[in-house]
């Protein structure tokens, strides 16, 4: 009989067998006898048998999602927890895609740009398990508790504007369960590079830089080539780096050379340390469509910013707020937002950024910082003392308003002025503002 040969151990000195099930045993009982139990060879076998159930598991909970899915499907879905796997794609540093923050969800990856373009991406099996996951309400599997998402209730579809034809798309696409979509992505974060002309305080990206090379040109160029066969089509771009996007070479050439009239249904939207926007860089850039821009500050003085945002100078800060400012009044952007990552360094000076905000006609949003950063980090050292001063900060009737969103903060706002704090859109922040009839109906 002929025996099929898989793979081959060596059984006696010098001598090569092929491992069959007849001999296996005799093989492994003289291994036993003559050298003792082999550990490397049991632990391989050990691995292999470990390997084989999670590839089952994986296997049957598939399985059982697709039949769940299916059964499901046939009512129609009127609702989902979150528009994102169904909206955007996001690309982080090393090529690989995600759908939303890798904070937020437990979906690390839907695709490696290294392998697939972001056709396949879109519509491949990682993706569309997440999108049955979603519709189906299993969001404990795909996402973390602390996503803004969970502060707000989920999408009901009709709050699409299917007055677009993107939107009457994706209407149909959610309502129906078709996961595989005809609607093309909509909105594209670009946070593939760690280039940056800042080092601040409490900033993974910054720390890693010079350690890790987090910039791969290759993947980030067949990214950029990829794009391009969207730009015809109404889309938005958020440019957000992982650094800094006018710290980018790419990025500012982007905004600088963006033919706004032939592709004039691409918005951008930019999430920025605003340094680098001075008057004669924005003189190159303004000619594009802006929806919103968040500039993140950390601080209401100079002394706090120079702190944190190392590398950055309060003054230069100053005229890039006067850019935003004017260009705000021109109709430029249709909110400015600032940003506060709040800490130990910073947290009392929460009432005096919100004003700040408030004089310049921009809007304050503020998040809890993540890590530990040198003492900063005052929430997961459960600092008593500390949180129970930034109560008393929050129990300021004058910070709030519905230009103030906090977040995860919330929790530490008395519970008299939670009914004040206004959710200005994070729901559909990072949602493109044109397939929410709220934002069409507010801008009208
Ligand atoms: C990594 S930055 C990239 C964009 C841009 N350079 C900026 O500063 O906004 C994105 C946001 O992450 C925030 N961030 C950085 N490190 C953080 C941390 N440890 N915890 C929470 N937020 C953080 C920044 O304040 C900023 O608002
Ligand atoms: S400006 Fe943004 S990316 Fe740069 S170091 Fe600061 S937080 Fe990180």
């Amino acid at each position: 009989m002929k025996v099929k040969e898989k793979r081959m151990i060596k059984s006696y000195p010098g001598k090569r067998t092929p491992i069959t099930n007849d001999n296996f045993e005799n093989n492994l009982n003289y291994r036993i006898k003559k050298d003792g139990v082999n550990l490397k060879y049991l632990l391989n076998k050990t691995t292999l048998l470990k390997i084989n159930l999670v590839r089952l598991v994986n296997f049957l909970s598939n399985v059982c999602l697709d039949i769940h899915f299916f059964i499901r499907k046939r009512k129609g879905f009127t609702s989902v927890p979150c528009l994102h796997p169904f909206t955007r794609l996001e690309f982080v540093v090393g090529g690989v895609v995600r759908n939303c923050c890798s904070h937020h969800t437990k979906v690390q990856s839907v695709g490696n740009i290294k392998y697939k373009t972001i056709e396949q991406i879109w519509n491949g099996k990682e993706i569309i398990r997440f999108r049955k996951r979603l519709l189906l309400g299993q969001t404990k599997k795909t996402c973390m508790p602390n996503c803004p998402r969970f502060f707000s209730p989920p999408n009901s579809i009709r709050e699409i504007n299917t007055n677009v034809n993107e939107g009457a798309l994706l209407y149909d696409d959610i309502r129906t369960g078709r996961v595989k979509l005809i609607i093309h992505p909509l909105w594209f974060n670009l946070a593939n590079s760690t280039v940056c002309n800042l080092k601040c305080t409490m900033c993974g990206p910054a720390y890693k830089r010079g350690h890790l090379n987090g910039d791969i040109p290759g993947y980030v160029k067949k990214t950029h080539e990829n794009l391009r066969r969207y730009f015809d089509k109404r889309i938005t771009l958020y440019l957000t780096g992982n650094g800094d996007p006018l710290a980018r070479k790419d990025t500012r050439e982007l905004l600088q050379n963006f033919d706004d009239k032939k592709y004039n249904k691409v918005t951008f939207e930019i999430l920025t340390n605003g340094l680098l926007f001075q008057p004669r860089m924005w003189e190159k850039i303004k000619h594009n469509n802006y929806n919103w821009v968040n500039i993140s500050i950390d601080a209401a003085t100079k002394e706090t910013f120079e702190k944190i945002r190392y590398g950055g100078n309060w003054e230069q800060l100053m005229k890039a707020l006067e850019v935003f400012k004017k260009a705000k009044e021109e109709g430029k952007f249709r909110n400015v937002i600032i940003n506060m990552t709040v800490m130990r360094s910073n947290f009392r000076e929460i009432p005096q950024f919100i004003k700040m905000a408030r004089g310049m006609g921009f809007k304050s949003f503020l998040t809890k910082i993540r890590g530990k950063w040198e003492n900063e980090n005052f929430f997961e050292s459960n600092d008593v003392e500390t949180i129970q001063e930034l109560k008393t900060v929050l129990a300021n009737p004058d910070i709030y308003g519905d230009d103030v969103h906090m977040v995860e903060l919330t929790k530490y706002v008395p519970q008299k002025f939670r009914s004040r704090l206004h959710n200005f859109g994070l729901t559909f922040m990072h949602t493109p503002y044109f397939l929410m009839r709220s934002n069409v109906d507010s801008r009208s």
